[in-house]
């Protein structure tokens, strides 16, 4: 019989996952899902929040396998709900989510563990964040330590800019009270790159290196978003390297989890800074990287959904997942206003005739109007995703895909990939 998956999310990131998994002939069940998850799942309209709603859903519908996209679920407790009902799940423990939590938990862990990331201090107070800034110099990072929806990293150029920073998150507490502890980092430079990893709590299978464009506009200029495009694999992290740096990395941060009795299982993504001094980890995510993720599922070979349930059950073979040769290029297409608060409710039209191209077209902020339309519904709204012989034939064929579609207001960047082969 079929295997049997539930994916947890409704963003582009569940749409590619739930996309690997029923093209391997799983059967799939997505909650809250989206337009595009239900054509590849059976969607359930159930929110992240309700963890009761979810694992009720698992247990009636008898998976196999819950993969959990986003983090704030986790950082919640939903696999530990899941556990305790006896089901096997892919993603971290509340404890475990604290990679991704806190990210003085995460410093902490990183220099137990010998790990190469920024120095840091982690304050309380205006003042001794400003005492912070005067050691580490310009620029400097001034990270809120809780989740904040990415918006919570602020890279200041002037003491002013680090002042105003501190006093946002700590004295006004935009980011809630997760965000009134705060880590000032010294500023680091060089070409970002994100390696996800899946664990079972010990072994480590990579995915091969990926980049996401975070800034709004081209040339990464502009305020950050979630992500306009991926690509893998990274031209200048070829797979001896990404080795390397997950001997250096995720392998310490996982067994360092294991000596402190909170073993981590599921998907632990470093971010990291290519700096002249060598690589240092910027943030852990404990959960699949948007957009990474749309660009790297479609490379893999083979039945991805028994290497989550490996690394979900225990028994995960320790070698990097499979992937075909050749490149992906992943490219978002955005609401207008975004990523200020988007504009909905605009047509979108074309998704048949990229699709017909070959391309994927992964859905994330959409929805279907009175009449059945398909319409804008969130900041980003679609990502089409194409592979290649190259990067550059990648690239080419996932905006060849994207010039089919249409919406008003629709923001793409031009420059996803870019110049790399
Ligand atoms: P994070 O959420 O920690 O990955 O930070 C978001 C973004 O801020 C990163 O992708 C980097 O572009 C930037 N960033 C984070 N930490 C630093 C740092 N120490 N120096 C310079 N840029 C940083
Ligand atoms: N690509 C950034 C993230 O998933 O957080």
């Amino acid at each position: 019989m079929a295997r049997r998956a539930l994916v947890v999310g409704n963003g582009g990131r569940e749409h590619a996952l739930v996309r690997a998994l029923a093209s391997t002939g799983w059967t799939v069940f997505a909650a809250p899902g989206n337009p595009g998850i239900a054509a590849d799942a059976d969607v359930r309209d159930i929110p992240v929040s309700d963890h009761a709603g979810l694992v009720a859903l698992a247990a009636d519908e008898g998976v196999d396998l819950v993969v959990v996209g986003p983090e704030a679920p986790l950082v919640a407790g939903l696999a530990d709900a899941l556990r305790a009902a006896g089901i096997t799940v892919l993603g971290p423990s509340r404890e475990a989510a604290q990679l991704e939590g806190s990210k003085a938990f995460a410093k902490e862990v990183m220099i137990a563990a010998g790990v190469p990331t920024g120095r840091s201090q982690t304050v309380g107070s205006v003042e001794e964040g400003m005492a912070a800034v005067a050691e580490f110099g310009l620029p400097v990072a001034v990270k809120a330590d809780g989740l904040a929806a990415g918006k919570g990293v602020v890279i200041a150029q002037s003491a002013d800019e680090a002042r105003a920073a501190l006093e946002a998150m700590i004295d006004e507490g935009v980011f809630g009270d997760a965000g009134r502890t705060v880590l000032v980092e010294e500023g680091l430079i060089g070409p970002e790159v994100s390696l996800l990893a899946i664990s079972d709590g010990t072994a480590v299978a990579r995915f091969p290196a990926a980049r996401d464009y975070k800034p709004i506009g081209e040339g990464n200029t502009g305020p950050n978003t979630g992500g306009m495009g991926s690509v893998s694999p990274v031209p200048d992290i070829p797979d001896h390297l990404a080795d390397q740096l997950v001997n250096e990395v995720h392998r310490p941060v996982i067994a360092e989890m294991a000596r402190r009795g909170i073993p981590f299982s599921g998907v632990l993504y470093a971010g990291l800074m290519m700096t002249p001094g060598g690589p240092r980890v910027l943030e852990f995510n404990v959960r699949f990287g948007d957009p990474e993720t749309q660009a790297l599922l479609p490379r893999v070979t083979g039945d991805l959904g028994e290497v989550l349930l490996a690394a979900a059950a225990g028994g995960l073979d320790d070698a990097p997942v499979s992937v075909a040769p050749g490149a992906s290029v992943a490219v978002v297409q955005a609401a207008a206003n975004y990523p200020g608060d988007p504009r909905t409710g605009d047509r979108i039209t074309g998704v048949a005739e990229a699709q017909a191209t070959g391309a994927e077209v992964f859905q994330a902020g959409t929805a279907l109007d009175a009449d059945g339309a398909l319409v804008t519904a969130g900041g980003r709204v679609l990502a089409v995703q194409a592979l290649g012989d190259d990067v550059e034939q990648a690239r080419q064929r996932a905006y060849a895909a994207a010039s089919l579609i249409h919406f008003d207001g629709m923001q793409m960047r031009r420059d996803i990939a870019a110049g790399m082969s």
